[in-house]
This record gives C-alpha cells, sequence and structure tokens, in this order.
C-alpha cells in the first residue's frame, strides 16, 4: 500500500468523544475532551489533555476531582455543543437538559444520560506546552443497565460509544469478536 509521508500530525484515533463534568461546589460544567487515554490498570487510571484556558480548568485542578462520561453516537449534539459552548457563559447542564448525579465525590457530579461514568481523583498533573495532562484513578465506575446483557457485561450492539478522529465524529460499530478469538481458531 502506497503512503503519502504527511507533515507531523496527531492521527490516532479513533478516540471517544469523552464528555468530563467536574464543579466547584456552586457551579457545575461539563466538557468534551478528545484526548484521553487509559494509562494505568492497577490502580485504574486515565489521563486527559486539557488546555489551561478552559473553564474547566481551573474547577479540575482545584478540586482534584473529575468524572470522564462516554455518550452515545446519538449524543453527538451535546458532545459537540459541550465542546463549542464555555461554561464561562453557559449553563451546560441545564442547555442541554442534563442531570447531574453525585456519587461518591464531593465536586465533580456525573452525568446521568450518559451510559459510562468514572469518577475519578487527580493524582498527577503534567504541564505540557499547549495542554495540561491530568492523570487521575477510577474511583468508581457506573454503567447504565440499558447496555448490559443478561450477564452483566456491556453489550456494545447496545451502547455505541462516540468516536472522534481527525474533526470528525464516527459511529462504532462491534465487530463481535472477542480478546484471543484467534488462538481458538
Ligand atoms: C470533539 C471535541 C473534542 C475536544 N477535545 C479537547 C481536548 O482534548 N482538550 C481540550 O482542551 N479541549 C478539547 N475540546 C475543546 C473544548 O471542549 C472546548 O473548548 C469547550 O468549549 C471548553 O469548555 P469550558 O470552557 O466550559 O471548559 C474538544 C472539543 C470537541 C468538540
Amino acid at each position: 500500500m502506497a503512503k503519502n509521508k504527511q507533515s507531523s500530525q496527531l492521527l490516532m484515533g479513533p478516540t471517544p468523544a469523552a464528555l468530563i463534568s467536574c464543579g466547584n461546589g456552586t457551579d457545575n460544567n461539563i466538557i468534551t475532551l478528545a484526548w484521553v487515554g487509559v494509562v494505568n490498570s492497577s490502580p485504574p487510571m486515565v489521563s486527559i489533555a486539557v488546555r489551561p484556558n478552559r473553564h474547566s480548568y481551573k474547577m479540575i485542578r482545584d478540586t482534584g476531582e473529575f468524572t470522564v462520561n462516554i455518550p452515545r453516537d446519538n449524543q453527538v449534539h451535546i458532545a459537540d455543543g459541550c465542546g463549542t459552548l464555555s461554561g464561562r457563559n453557559v449553563d451546560k447542564f441545564a442547555h442541554f437538559n442534563l442531570t447531574a448525579v453525585m456519587g461518591t465525590r464531593k465536586y465533580a457530579p456525573m452525568i446521568e444520560e450518559c451510559p459510562i461514568s468514572m469518577e475519578c481523583k487527580l493524582e498527577h498533573t503534567l504541564e505540557l506546552e499547549s495542554h495540561t495532562v491530568f492523570i487521575g484513578s477510577v474511583v468508581s465506575s457506573y454503567v447504565s443497565e440499558e447496555v448490559l446483557d443478561d450477564e452483566g457485561k456491556i453489550d456494545f450492539n447496545r451502547f455505541r460509544p462516540l468516536g472522534f478522529c481527525s474533526g470528525n465524529y464516527l459511529k462504532t460499530a462491534p465487530l463481535n469478536l472477542k480478546l484471543g478469538y484467534t488462538l481458538k481458531e
């Protein structure tokens, strides 16, 4: 396959278009982030890369809390809206008719309407040139019953996480193949 050499670009994806909820005790906010990742298994840890000029930045840094919520592909308008409006001017929970639910954290709520929520405690902060990477340990995870199968496992035919890559929103569809299936062939 012929490949064209390009300038160095971030061609990593799809990643989830995750909705990160945060709060400061007075206001709650939501920021859409595509630069999210899994960075450790035990304890479970995730990274989020946030530009310091975002309204959410100070809430996360000051409270040491954030919640990673994964929307479905049919919630793309919420992801785009929460990623283009700022909490400085708009109450995004009210604007998008979303419900803030407190779990075990003091400040960062969950978004009830997202099938998956992971409450995180800030553990490490890495200031890079354009973005600050916050690494959080996942203290609690929640999954909506409607995306679970009869055995209580996530059914990706029911849960279609919203993907994002190079400025494009993507649908995700399961291949219905399990990890290690090639060993059984
Ligand atoms: C799909 C999508 C992905 C985004 N990913 C990031 C990201 O990884 N890091 C970031 O700092 N901003 C990202 N943004 C931009 C912020 O979501 C946007 O600036 C938002 O309005 C900030 O909200 P706030 O000011 O209420 O915190 C993304 C926006 C969209 C729509």
